[in-house]
């Protein structure tokens, strides 16, 4: 591999590649271009890699790990950096790199690094149910036609209840409480990677993003196989500004790399771009590329991007439709005591007992952030729908119940993009209907109900009382549906912006394989199915 470097990160980056030398792209043309080193890009990537393709991944972002080039390591080992250390993660937030790795020009939330949201997310890794798939996914799209792609991400990428090379695990108090009061209400205990259907009533041991003790993902289990051919290449703090069009074909890339210099990577003759910028960014890279609603065209044209003369403009419905699952934080003293790992002390070294443990690839710090997660459903009006509950310790004795409305809900908003380029919500995916008021008041006041139950001793804390908490709604950042897949053509009045090849409808060589495609929600975190789709893709992609 090469990674070409934009920046200072050159001497580093060459440990990566074993390359001490590197050029310039503007002299070569790609097979393969693929936008956004997100999980669905590197994924993508390394399949078409695979096959023999030459391909060029473009990251606006940096390196995240010391492998691709990061140097921010922590004072104590020198082969980690805080995002690598599952332990730190609860509290990933705070970290310095939090900031830097945040993307500034997006609705809601996403990062702009290597490894994309992978990077910086709270790493609950949920196996998609079959039901995932076959609700609302096309033909083509169903658990029987993606269980093998499933099953090849699992075989590299699986996930862990159970981290800690001693196989024990540390921190219990607060999966005892809560095991205590969801059995007393009559749930089972499942393993929720062993069993992923069952969805109903059910608690787990979460199931972590974590491999050898360190955050997993495709950075490490997917990055290093590419690295190694010849034929695949890596631009890091290289951002693609629009795609350049001749027509429904796509004739290269204009980038932006971290000089500020501006130039445009050519697509070889039979040559495909892929994108995987992400459910908040794609959108904006179709819209500079006049692909698009007219208005969203005209605002990208206003900020002063080279779309492309209207006579080629492709009307469809990009933004239209986006999805999340909204999340609502029930807080309960369970008067028990546990309480937060000490990340300061691990940060900065004094915290001698969990870093030997550390050491002996075991321990707490090999965890993630929650100690149980749930799921459940309700039936309301006719229809299922799904929940789950993710919980961590907040303070001494105090849980936090990070309770979604998940795979059924019905709602959808628009994203748009504003004269500076930005990306924003123009209409709220959130509690947009009659049902889905109905399914997050009921299950909360079902569970505000049981955890105030006077037998439990708990007792709620921060927001009181079924309104508050449901007013308190914030965004469960599993953004979905902005260039959805489908067999109803948007450029026909349909709604849908990919056909199911993922292949963007009146543009022969341009696919979409992020968040963006997924024409609907999964039952738990998304991250499992982003992956699996995108493996699933790729394979599509490769053979047509
Ligand atoms: C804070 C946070 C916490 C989360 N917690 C969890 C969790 O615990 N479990 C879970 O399952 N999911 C979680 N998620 C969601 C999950 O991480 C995302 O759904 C997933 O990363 C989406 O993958 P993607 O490939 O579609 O896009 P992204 O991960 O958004 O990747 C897009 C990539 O493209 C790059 N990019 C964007 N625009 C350009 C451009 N113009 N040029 C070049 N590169 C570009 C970005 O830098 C990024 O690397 C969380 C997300 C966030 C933000
Ligand atoms: C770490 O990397 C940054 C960014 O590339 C660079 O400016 C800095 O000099 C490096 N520091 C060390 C100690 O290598
Ligand atoms: C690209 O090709 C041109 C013309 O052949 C040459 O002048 C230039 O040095 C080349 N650039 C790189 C980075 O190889
Ligand atoms: C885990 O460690 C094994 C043994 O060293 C190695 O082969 C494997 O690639 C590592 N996996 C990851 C994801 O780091
Ligand atoms: C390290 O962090 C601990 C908190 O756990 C704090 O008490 C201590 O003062 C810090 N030490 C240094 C040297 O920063
Ligand atoms: C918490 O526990 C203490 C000691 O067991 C008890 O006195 C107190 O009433 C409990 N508080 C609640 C809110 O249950
Ligand atoms: C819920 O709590 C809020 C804030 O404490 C309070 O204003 C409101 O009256 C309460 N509502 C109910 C129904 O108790
Ligand atoms: C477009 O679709 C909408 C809703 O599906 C329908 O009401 C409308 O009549 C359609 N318009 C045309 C021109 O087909």
């Amino acid at each position: 591999m090469r990674i070409f470097q934009a920046g200072p990160l050159a001497i580093a980056l060459s440990v990566f590649t074993g390359a001490a030398s590197a050029s310039g792209f503007q002299n070569h043309t790609y097979d393969y271009i693929v936008v956004g080193g997100g999980p669905s890009g590197i994924i993508s990537a390394e399949k078409f890699a695979q096959a023999g393709k030459k391909v060029l991944l473009l990251e606006r972002g940096v390196g995240p790990t010391v492998a691709t080039g990061n140097n921010e390591t922590l004072t104590w080992d020198h082969s980690l950096t805080p995002i690598d250390l599952p332990g730190l993660s609860a509290n990933i937030g705070a970290l310095d790199v939090w900031n830097q790795y945040m993307c500034t020009d997006t609705a809601g939330n996403a990062a702009c690094v290597l490894g994309g949201g992978v990077t910086v997310n709270y790493m609950v890794f949920v196996h998609p149910p079959a039901r995932d798939f076959d609700d609302k996914w096309p033909k083509g799209w169903k658990w029987k036609d993606v269980e093998s792609a499933a099953d090849r991400l699992y075989k590299r990428n699986p996930g862990t209840t159970l981290p800690s090379a001693d196989g024990k695990r540390y921190d219990q108090g607060l999966y005892d409480v809560l095991s205590k009061f969801l059995s007393g209400l009559g749930w089972k205990s499942v393993d929720m990677i062993a069993e992923p259907n069952e969805k109903h009533q059910i608690y787990s041991y979460p199931s972590w993003n974590v491999q050898n003790q360190t955050r997993a993902g495709p950075v490490r289990t997917y990055l290093p196989a590419a690295a190694k051919l010849d034929n695949f290449h890596l631009a890091l703090r290289t951002k693609v500004i629009r795609l350049v069009r001749s027509g429904s074909q796509v004739t290269g890339v204009e980038v932006q790399t971290a000089s500020g210099r501006s130039q445009i990577i050519t697509v070889a003759p039979h040559g495909r771009v892929v994108l995987a910028a992400g459910a908040l960014s794609t959108p904006r890279l179709l819209w500079n590329s006049g692909i698009g609603g007219k208005a969203q065209i005209e605002t990208a044209k206003k900020s002063g991007v080279a779309v492309p003369p209207k006579a080629q403009w492709i009307d469809l419905p990009v933004g239209v439709g986006l999805k999340d699952h909204p999340i609502f934080a029930i807080t309960f003293n369970t008067n028990t005591s546990f309480g937060l790992v000490d990340y300061e002390g691990v940060l900065n070294g004094t915290d001698s007992r969990d870093i030997s443990l550390y050491r002996k690839h075991s321990g707490v710090l090999t965890q993630g952030k929650h100690r149980l997660i749930f799921f459940t459903s309700e039936e309301i009006d006719g229809h299922t729908q799904y929940y789950q509950g993710s919980c961590a310790p907040t303070d001494e004795g105090v849980v936090t119940m990070t309770t979604y409305l998940t795979h059924g809900l019905t709602s959808s908003g628009v994203l748009g993009l504003d004269a500076s380029g930005n990306t924003v919500i123009e209409k709220s995916p959130y509690l947009q209907t009659a049902a889905d008021r109905k399914a997050a008041r009921t299950f909360i006041q079902k569970m505000v109900k049981d955890i105030t139950a006077p037998s439990t001793g708990f007792e709620l804390e921060t927001h009181t009382n079924v309104s508050t908490i449901l007013k308190a709604q914030t965004p469960g950042t599993h953004y979905v549906s902005s260039a959805k897949m489908g067999t109803d053509d948007g450029r026909k009045n349909g709604t849908s912006v990919v056909d199911t090849n993922t292949k963007v409808y009146g543009v022969d060589n341009l696919f979409i394989v992020d968040a963006s495609i997924h024409p609907d929600l999964p039952t738990g975190n998304i991250q499992t199915a982003v992956m699996v789709v995108a493996e699933a893709a790729a394979a599509k992609i490769l053979s047509n």
